[in-house]
C-alpha cells in the first residue's frame, strides 16, 4: 500500500504508538490495532480522491486519514485542519519528521477558517461529527463541484438519509456509500461521498466567501 514511503510509515505508526499515546492523542488500546484500524483503514481513501488535486482533512486529530493519505498519494496537495495546539504541534513534527513537502497544517476549526482557506476540491474527515455537522463544516470549505468524503463506520447509510435535507441545503447534488480496500482491509472502509454543485455551502456561505475575498483576509494559524 505504501510503497516506497513504507519506511516513512513505519515512522508514523511509532510517532503515533509513542509521542501519540504520552501526548493523548491516542488510547493505548489502539496501538496493537495501529496498521489496520487506522493507517490502512484510512490509506485505502485514496482510491476515491482523484488525481493532483487539493485536499482538506477535517479535523485530523494526530493525523487520520491526513497522514497515511499523503504517504500513498505525493500528487495531492493536503491541508491537515485542527483546531486543538497539543495535535497541530504534534501534526507539524509529523509531516518535518517525515519530510512531507505537500502537507500544510493549519490550526483552526472548520466554521472559522471559511474565507481564509482556499477552497479545495475535496474534503476529507473521519470521527468528527454526525454526518449532517460535518457537512455543514466541510462543504462550504469546497470549490464548486468539489466533494467532501467522510470515513464513517456501520451507520453511513442511516446517518446519510438522515442528513439529506441538511445536505441539499448545503448545495449537495450527489450522494453515495461507498467501500473501499479491497484486498486491503476486513472490513472494507466506508465512505460517504458528497458532491457538490456550483455553490458549496449554500447561498449563505457563498456571501461569506465573497465578503472574505473582498475585504482580503488571510488570517491563517499554524
Ligand atoms: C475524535 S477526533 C478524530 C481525529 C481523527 N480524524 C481520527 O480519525 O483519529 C475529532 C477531531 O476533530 C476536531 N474537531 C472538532 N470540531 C472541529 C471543527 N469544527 N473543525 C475542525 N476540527 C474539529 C477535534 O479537535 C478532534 O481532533
Amino acid at each position: 500500500m505504501f510503497g516506497e514511503l513504507f519506511p516513512e510509515a513505519v515512522r508514523y505508526a511509532e510517532l503515533l504508538a509513542d509521542a501519540g499515546v504520552k501526548r493523548g492523542l491516542i488510547g493505548p488500546r489502539e496501538v496493537p490495532r495501529l496498521w489496520e484500524r487506522h493507517l490502512l483503514n484510512c490509506a485505502v481513501l485514496s482510491e476515491v480522491v482523484p488525481e493532483g488535486v487539493t485536499v482538506c482533512d477535517v479535523g485530523s486529530g494526530a493525523g487520520l486519514p491526513g497522514i497515511p493519505l499523503a504517504l500513498v498519494r505525493p500528487d495531492l496537495k493536503i491541508t491537515l485542519l485542527e483546531p486543538l495546539l497539543r495535535r497541530t504541534n504534534f501534526l507539524q513534527e509529523v509531516v518535518e519528521l517525515l519530510g512531507l513537502d505537500h502537507v500544510t497544517v493549519v490550526r483552526g476549526r472548520a466554521e472559522e477558517v471559511l474565507g481564509t482557506l482556499q477552497p479545495v476540491h475535496v474534503v476529507t474527515a473521519r470521527a468528527v461529527a454526525p454526518l449532517d455537522r460535518l457537512a455543514g463544516w466541510g462543504v462550504p470549505l469546497l470549490k464548486p463541484y468539489g466533494e467532501m468524503l467522510a470515513l464513517k463506520g456501520d451507520t453511513a447509510e442511516e446517518e446519510l438519509n438522515g442528513a439529506r435535507a441538511a445536505l441539499s441545503k448545503l448545495g449537495v447534488l450527489e450522494t453515495e456509500v461507498l467501500h473501499v480496500g479491497e484486498g486491503v482491509v476486513d472490513p472494507l472502509s466506508t465512505v460517504v461521498r458528497v458532491v457538490v454543485g456550483e455553490s458549496p455551502g449554500g447561498v449563505r456561505f457563498a456571501a461569506k466567501r465573497a465578503k472574505a475575498a473582498r475585504t482580503g483576509r488571510t488570517r491563517r494559524r499554524r
